[in-house]
C-alpha cells in the first residue's frame, strides 16, 4: 500500500465510510478496516435513525426526549445540533443512495423506547444494512479513495515514537497516522496522513453477551488511550432489553421498534410487567426497560422474559419486521403466533474518545465519530436510533474541520519501523481466547446493569491479573489480531471499571445498589 494519504480513516461502518466521501474531493484517502469492509456494527443496526421529518414533529421535542434519556449529562448544544441537522443527514444518505421504507409517498416514521413521537427513520428492519452498502457503493466509485481491507490498525503515531515522552496533560501532542498490520503479509507498516479518523465503534465485545458482532473490541478506543488523548463515560453501556434467549441464536437483536408497534413483555407466566416499574411501559428509555427486566429475573428466579406481538395481523408483522421474523423462524419460533424469549444484552457504549463540536480530539490532527467517540450528545443513556445520526453528523463536522486542519500542515515525520525484534511466533494461541472468554464473563457478572462497590472491586483485581498476564504474553509474541484485541479489550475493561468506580450514584445506565439515587455533586463527565 502507499504510505502517505492526505486522510486516513481507520474503520469502515457509518462514521468512516461518510467521512471518506466528504474528504475525497480535498485529497487522498486511506480506509483501513480489519475486516471485510461491511462487517460492523452499522451493518447490523435495525430499528433505524431518529429524525424531525413528520410536520406535526419538532426539534424541540426530540432535543427534550434526548435531554431526558441522557439523565442530566448530555450537552445541551451538541444535542440541538444534532437534532437540527437530521433533515440534512436523511437527504445526505438519500443522496448516496440508501433507499428507506416508505408509507403512501413519505418516510414510513417508527417510533422506539423514550420518542414522544413517531420519527424513526428505516429500511424496514435492516436499515443499517442499507445504509453501510449505499456508503460502500458510493466509496467504490471515488477514485482518491482506497478500502483496505482486512488490515488491523495497531497503534496511532504521534511524537511518542519520535522519541518524545507524551502525557495526558500535553496540549501538543499530533498524529500523523497508525501503524498498521496487513494480515495477508502479516507485516507491520506505518501509514502517514495529515488528518486521522478513528471511526473504529464500540467494544460490545468486552461483555459476555452481546448484540455486536466480533470486530466491536474498542480498538480505536484503547489506541487513543494508549496515545494520550482523553477518553471520557466509559461507565455508561446500554444494555439493549430484548436479545433472542435461545441456545445458538448469539443475542440476536429483537429491535426496539418491535416494542414500538405494540410488542408487550411478558413474564413466563404472561403477566405484562412492565407498568409496575414506569407508567411509559414497553416504551420507557432503554436503561429503565433493561434494568426492569432484570429486577423481574433476579426476584423470580425465572430465565427469561417474552415479548408479544401475537395481536398484531401476521402481516404486518411479515412486512415490518421481515429480518427478525425470518431469523427467528430458523431458531424455531413463528413469531406471528409465538411469543419471542428475550433477556437484555450488552450493546452500545455511550463513553469513548472525548471530542468537541468539531469531531476534534485533544491530539492534534487525530478526529473521532461514531460509537468510538464520546460527544455529549448521548449523556448518561443513549436515546434509541440516535447514534447512526450521531455518527453522520459527527463525521462531516470531523470532515469539515480536518480538510481545513490539513491546508498548509508542513512534511510528516519519518518514524521508526515496527521492532519486533525479540519477539516469537503466539506460541499458546488457546491461552488469549482463555482470557477473553475469563474478561468477558468479568464484567457480564460483575460490570453488568446493576454493580455494587463489592462487585466492582473484584472487577479491577481480576481484570488486572488479565492485564498483567497479556501484556507479558504481548511483549515477547508476534503481532497478531487476536492479541491485540484481547490487549485492547483488558484497555476498555480497566477504563469502565475505574470510570464506574469512580461515580458514586446511579445515573442513566451506571445503576450501583450502594448509591442507588442521583445526586447534583455528581452531575459531571468522567473524565480519563
Ligand atoms: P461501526 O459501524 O462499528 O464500524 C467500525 C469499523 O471499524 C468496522 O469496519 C470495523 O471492522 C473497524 N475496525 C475496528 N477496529 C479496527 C482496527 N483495529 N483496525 C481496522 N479497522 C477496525 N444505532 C441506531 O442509531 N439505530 C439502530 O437501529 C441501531 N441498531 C443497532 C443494532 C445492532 C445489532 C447493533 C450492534 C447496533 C445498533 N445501533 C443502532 C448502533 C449503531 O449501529 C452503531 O453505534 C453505529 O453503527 C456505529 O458506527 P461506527 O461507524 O462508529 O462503527
Ligand atoms: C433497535 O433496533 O432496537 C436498536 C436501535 C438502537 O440501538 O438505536
Amino acid at each position: 500500500m502507499h504510505k502517505t494519504y492526505d486522510f486516513l480513516v481507520l474503520g469502515s461502518g457509518g462514521a468512516g465510510l461518510s467521512y471518506a466521501l466528504r474528504v475525497a474531493r480535498y485529497g487522498t484517502v486511506a480506509v483501513i478496516t480489519k475486516k471485510d469492509s461491511a462487517e460492523s456494527n452499522t451493518n447490523y443496526a435495525q430499528g433505524g435513525l431518529a429524525s424531525v421529518v413528520d410536520k406535526e414533529d419538532s426539534f424541540e421535542a426530540h432535543i427534550q426526549d434526548t435531554l431526558v434519556a441522557g439523565a442530566g449529562l448530555c450537552h445541551e448544544e451538541v444535542v440541538k445540533m444534532v437534532v437540527q441537522s437530521g433533515p440534512d443527514v436523511i437527504r445526505e444518505l438519500l443522496d448516496w443512495g440508501a433507499r428507506f421504507t416508505e408509507n403512501k409517498g413519505n418516510l414510513d416514521l417508527g417510533r422506539e423506547g423514550g420518542h414522544s413521537r413517531n420519527r424513526i427513520v428505516h429500511a424496514a428492519d435492516r436499515t443499517g444494512k442499507e445504509i453501510e452498502l449505499a456508503l460502500l457503493s458510493a466509496v467504490g466509485k471515488h477514485s482518491n479513495i482506497e478500502i483496505f481491507e482486512h488490515h488491523f490498525a495497531l497503534e496511532l503515531i504521534t511524537e511518542h515514537h519520535l522519541g518524545k515522552k507524551v502525557t495526558r496533560h500535553d496540549s501538543d501532542t499530533h498524529c500523523y497516522g497508525a501503524y498498521v498490520f496487513d494480515t495477508y503479509s502479516n507485516k507491520v507498516e506505518p501509514v502517514y496522513a495529515k488528518a486521522t479518523l478513528l471511526a473504529t465503534g464500540g467494544v460490545g465485545e468486552v461483555y459476555q453477551y452481546s448484540t455486536n458482532p466480533a470486530i466491536a473490541t474498542g480498538d480505536g478506543i484503547a489506541m487513543a488511550y494508549r496515545a494520550k488523548a482523553r477518553v471520557a463515560n466509559m461507565e455508561f453501556m446500554q444494555f439493549h432489553p430484548t436479545t433472542l434467549n435461545l441456545p445458538d441464536a448469539d443475542s440476536f437483536l429483537i429491535s426496539e421498534a418491535v416494542r414500538g408497534k405494540g410488542g408487550i413483555l411478558r413474564t413466563e407466566k404472561g403477566d405484562a410487567f412492565m407498568r409496575n416499574y414506569d407508567e411509559r411501559a414497553e416504551l420507557a428509555p432503554r436503561d429503565i426497560v433493561a434494568r426492569a427486566i432484570d429486577d423481574h429475573l433476579k426476584k423470580s428466579g425465572d430465565d427469561t422474559v417474552y415479548l408479544d406481538i401475537t395481536h398484531l395481523k401476521p402481516d404486518v408483522i411479515r412486512t415490518s419486521f421481515p429480518h427478525i421474523h425470518e431469523n427467528c423462524l430458523l431458531h424455531g419460533i413463528d413469531i406471528t403466533k409465538e411469543w419471542i424469549p428475550v433477556v437484555p444484552a450488552a450493546h452500545y457504549l455511550c463513553g469513548g474518545v472525548l471530542t468537541d463540536m468539531e469531531g476534534r480530539t485533544s491530539i492534534h490532527g487525530l478526529y473521532c465519530a461514531g460509537e468510538a467517540s464520546c460527544t455529549g450528545l448521548h449523556g448518561a443513556n443513549r436515546l434509541a436510533s440516535n447514534s447512526l445520526l450521531e455518527a453522520i453528523v459527527f463525521s462531516k463536522k470531523a470532515a469539515l474541520n480536518s480538510v481545513e486542519y490539513i491546508r498548509g500542515l508542513g512534511a510528516l515525520p519519518n518514524v521508526p519501523a515496527w521492532d519486533d525484534s525479540g519477539t516469537t511466533n503466539i506460541e499458546e494461541a488457546i491461552l488469549v481466547s482463555h482470557n477473553r472468554e475469563e474478561l468477558q464473563k468479568i464484567m457480564w457478572n460483575y460490570v453488568g446493569i446493576v454493580r455494587s462497590d463489592l462487585r466492582l472491586a473484584r472487577a479491577f483485581r481480576r481484570t488486572h491479573l488479565l492485564y498483567e498476564e497479556t501484556e507479558s504474553f504481548y511483549q515477547r509474541s508476534r503481532v497478531s489480531v487476536a492479541l491485540c484485541e484481547l490487549r485492547n479489550l483488558i484497555a476498555n475493561a480497566y477504563m469502565i471499571i475505574r470510570s464506574a468506580m469512580r461515580r458514586k450514584e446511579s445515573r442513566g445506565l451506571h445503576y450501583t445498589t450502594d448509591y442507588p439515587t442521583s445526586l447534583e455533586s455528581e452531575k459531571y463527565d468522567t473524565i480519563i
